[in-house]
Parts: C-alpha cells; structure tokens; sequence
C-alpha cells in the first residue's frame, strides 16, 4: 500500500476526477476527507469505502467558503488526528466567454472555487505541515491553464492561477519537506460538463478548431494513477511542477 496510515483530503469528491482519487487513496491504505458541495454524492463513497475495509468521513464544504474550509482541514485532525496529502480538486467551468463577454459575478464565483478556495486551504494545510516538516499538495490545474485556447477567458485566468500558485508553493516551501504539484488533465469523462452555462457562441465556435484536435477523452481513474503517483514517494523529486495528463493532446502545438 502506498498511502498507509497517510490522512489525505480531496476536494471534489463526490463526482469526477475526486471521486476516482478518493477512492484510489483509500484502496492504497489512506484515511480520508471527502469534501463536497454535493453531501449525499461524498456520503455514498464514504459507505462504499467503508465496505471495502477503508476509511473516511464525508463533509458538506463549498470551497468558496472561507468557514467550511476552516473546518475541512479541523475534520482531518479530529477525525485522524493529522494530515499529510490535501488535493484540491473541486472546480467549475466558464461558459467558453472571451473577455469581451465576461460576466463579473460569475468571474467572481470561479475564481472564488478554482483559485481563491484552493488558496485557502492550502493557507491552512501548510502550518500543520510546517510542523511535521512533512506534507503534500496537489491541485488539479488544467491544459486551460497552460493554453490560452481549452476555455474562457475565466476558467483560463483561475487555472493559469493555480499553476502559478502551485509553483509558489512549491519553491516556498521546498526545504521543509512540502511538495505541492499540479495536475493538468485535458479531456476527461466526468460531470463538469453541468456546470458549463450560458455558452458564448463567438468563445465556443473559436475554440473548436482546438478541440477538434483531442485525440482521445480520459477517465478520471486515469487521473487518479496520476495523484497517486504525486501523493507517493515514488514523486518524492517532483516539486513546484505541472503533469499534463492529456493523452498527447497539447503535444500538438
Ligand atoms: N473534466 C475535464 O475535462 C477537466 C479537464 C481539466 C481540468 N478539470 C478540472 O478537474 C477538476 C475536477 O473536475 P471534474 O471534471 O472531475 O468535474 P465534476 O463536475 O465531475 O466534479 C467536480 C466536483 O466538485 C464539486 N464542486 C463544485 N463546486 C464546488 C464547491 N464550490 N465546493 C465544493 N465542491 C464543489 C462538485 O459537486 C463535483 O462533485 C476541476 O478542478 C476541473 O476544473 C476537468
């Protein structure tokens, strides 16, 4: 097991890519916070780990919420009495808008969930790491945040953020034993799609071309094996960095 006796958080973990590394997390031996908007989705997974031997807590958080963020990483320690691996992966999309076409409340609403919340958290996590000189981040970035052509001007700004943050942190941090990497998946199976509202046809017919070029869509499992390997020490090299999990789709430009 890799992540024995290791206490991890995932954001977003009621759906997607979080659902898939929670559960992966729990198979290789960690004990885990589920966090959710969506409490019903994280309660399901909480019982389905617990059927197969593991261990974890699901908790209602909206990421956007400086409280419930507070009281995510409180839950790690009360619940486990640490924690050693945070992956912030809850996030929303854009509607394609270019910027011509933003719409400030919702601006303000993606940067509170893909940038602001994750920056909160890690906020909180580093203390508890600083004092074991001990600790991973990983954040589930995007292509759209290496590319100026996967999404709106919204979503690309947040992730471009989280790359930048996740560099930060990285070199921060580096001689105390904290690692913080990103993830960059391009397409991937998952519900995300949901949160895309009112599409800006000028953004969606731009980006076409683009997305014409994926070669093929992913599974969140195979993001999962992705922060697995971040989490593990088989990384323990691997710092301030991007993966780009896209099945060779940027490779293209
Ligand atoms: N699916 C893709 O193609 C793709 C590609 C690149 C990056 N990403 C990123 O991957 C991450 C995971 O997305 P996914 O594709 O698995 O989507 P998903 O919609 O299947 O899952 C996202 C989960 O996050 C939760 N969530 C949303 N807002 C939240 C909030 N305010 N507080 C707490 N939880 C919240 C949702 O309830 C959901 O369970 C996101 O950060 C997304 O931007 C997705």
């Amino acid at each position: 097991m890799k992540l024995k006796n290791k206490v991890a958080i995932v954001t977003g973990a009621a759906s997607g890519m979080g659902h898939a590394i929670a559960e992966r997390f729990a198979k290789e031996g960690a004990s885990l916070v589920l966090a959710d908007l969506n409490l019903e989705g994280v309660k399901e997974l909480e019982s389905k780990i617990e059927n197969s031997g593991g261990k974890s807590t699901a908790l209602e958080v909206n990421i956007a919420n400086a409280t419930d963020i507070e009281k995510m990483i409180d839950t790690a320690i009360e619940k486990f009495g640490t924690l050693d691996i945070l992956v912030n992966n809850a996030g929303i999309m854009d509607g394609f808008e270019p910027v011509a076409e933003v719409d400030e409340d919702k601006w303000d609403l993606i940067f509170d969930v893909n940038t602001k919340g994750l920056m909160r958290a890690m906020k909180k996590a580093i203390p508890i790491f600083l004092e074991k000189e001990q600790g991973v981040i990983i954040n589930t970035a995007s292509t759209g945040g290496i590319s100026g052509a996967h999404a709106g001007a919204t979503y690309s700004a947040s992730k471009h953020a989280v790359i930048g943050l996740t560099k930060n942190t990285g070199y921060m941090y580096a001689k105390h034993g904290i690692r913080c990497n990103a993830i960059a998946p391009g397409a991937i199976a998952t519900n995300i799609s949901q949160t895309i509202k009112n599409v800006s046809e000028f953004g969606s017919e731009r980006l076409k071309m683009v997305q014409g070029l994926i070669p093929s869509v992913g599974t969140p499992e195979d993001i999962a094996n992705v922060a697995l390997f971040l989490a593990s020490e088989e990384s323990s090299f691997l710092n301030g960095t991007v993966i780009t999990a896209d099945g060779g789709w940027t490779s293209a430009f």
